[in-house]
């Protein structure tokens, strides 16, 4: 490499006062020690987590100036001399938490773009244990590749981790956004049916037309959206929910679900007005609550053989340069998405 190319443009946050406050800085293209490999970075997917994390709300560690962004994509161009499970050339997507390779989370220390540096980078050297190689034959772009990685592993841990839907069943997910859309995917692709709550009928009838949601409703207009659920159930309830509101939305929730199902909570958008009695409304309805901390790295493998291997679209919103961070930021703020929102190099 020239000296030109030794070096690259790294994002960095340097106080959590806003994305606004994110700045660039040219920094060396790091070297791949033996069980490490280099990948230039193709495209990146931010989250909700993201956006907190920048603003101050997210509610676990973040290291002082990080480089933000826990999802990327990307080619390996240089391994160390004991990787033998990828090589140059390869696409590969990263885990989120390098250290988690099965089982349920252990802590919140080491997922990227909060407590550790993340991907908003042109290169980055991750150890080849935290890599997940994309089969040659499959044709998903590198945005979609990139949304495996948060919202992807989340959604497969919330559906197909220890306590799994069954082909058949009713799925209820919250929302339109990266989340609840990959999910949607995953579902009907599984073979289940699923009901979407947006606060947009326009949303509403996208997901419909291009997702193909079997129902909506809109939990602006129907506030009580579980006995809606009910109904077109039969009365019986929803076997699962993608639970993104959290504390504000999950009394609808109990409502909606059906006697033994499972509530993956996910979220922490909607703040109730009074706490509900989660621990009477989950025993009377034999419920399953299940918090969801992403996922370790078998399930992002797991994720890719199953979306590679059944050509799944993943949704993408929109996708941004990456001289357009702001943007990309600006745009997953106004909540005007329906998927994820995506930055490509
Ligand atoms: N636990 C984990 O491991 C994990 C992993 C990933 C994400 N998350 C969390 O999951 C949540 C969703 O993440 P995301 O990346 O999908 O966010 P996102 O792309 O920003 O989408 C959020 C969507 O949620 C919907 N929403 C907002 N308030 C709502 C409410 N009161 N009731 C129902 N839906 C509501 C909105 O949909 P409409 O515009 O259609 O109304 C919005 O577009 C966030 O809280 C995020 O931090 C957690």
């Amino acid at each position: 490499m020239s000296n030109q190319q030794k070096q690259q443009t790294v994002y960095r946050l340097p106080k959590q006062v806003g994305y606004r406050s994110i700045q660039t800085h040219t920094e060396p293209i790091p070297e791949p020690t033996k069980h490490e490999v280099l990948i230039k970075i193709k495209a990146l997917s931010l989250n909700y987590r993201d956006f907190a994390i920048a603003n101050g709300t997210y509610p676990f560690p973040v290291k002082p100036d990080v480089v933000p962004l826990s999802d990327c994509a990307g080619e390996i161009i240089d391994a160390g001399s004991a990787v033998d499970t990828v090589r140059k050339g390869d696409k590969v997507v990263v885990s989120f938490d390098p250290t988690n390779q099965y089982g349920p989370q252990k802590n919140w220390h080491h997922g990227h773009g909060g407590p550790i540096d993340g991907f908003l980078r042109e290169y980055a050297v991750v150890p080849a244990t935290a890599v997940v190689k994309i089969p040659e034959e499959s044709k998903l772009g590198w945005p979609q590749l990139a949304s495996l990685v948060c919202t992807g592993v989340t959604t497969w841990n919330a559906l197909f981790g220890p306590v799994s839907v069954k082909p058949g069943q009713v799925v209820l997910v919250q929302g339109t956004g990266g989340v609840s859309m990959t999910a949607l995917i995953l579902c009907k692709a599984f073979g289940c049916s699923v009901i979407v709550t947006s606060s947009s009928d326009d949303k509403l009838q996208f997901v419909q037309e291009k997702y193909g949601a079997d129902h909506v409703i809109n939990y602006r207009t129907t506030p009580a959206w579980g006995k809606e659920a009910l109904k077109l159930t039969n009365g019986e309830g929803v076997d699962a929910i993608i639970e993104n509101g959290g504390a504000g939305t999950i009394e609808q929730s109990l409502e909606a679900l059906k006697m033994g199902g499972l509530i993956a909570i996910i979220g922490f958008l909607a703040k109730p007005d009074v706490m509900p009695d989660v621990a009477l409304g989950a025993l009377s309805k034999g419920a399953i609550v299940r918090g969801i901390t992403v996922g370790a790295k078998q399930y992002l493998e797991e994720l890719v053989t199953f979306v590679c291997a059944r050509g799944l679209e993943i949704p993408v919103d929109k996708v941004f340069r990456f001289d357009q961070v702001q943007e990309a930021y600006a745009h997953l703020e106004s909540g005007s998405h329906v998927g994820k929102v995506c930055i490509e190099l």
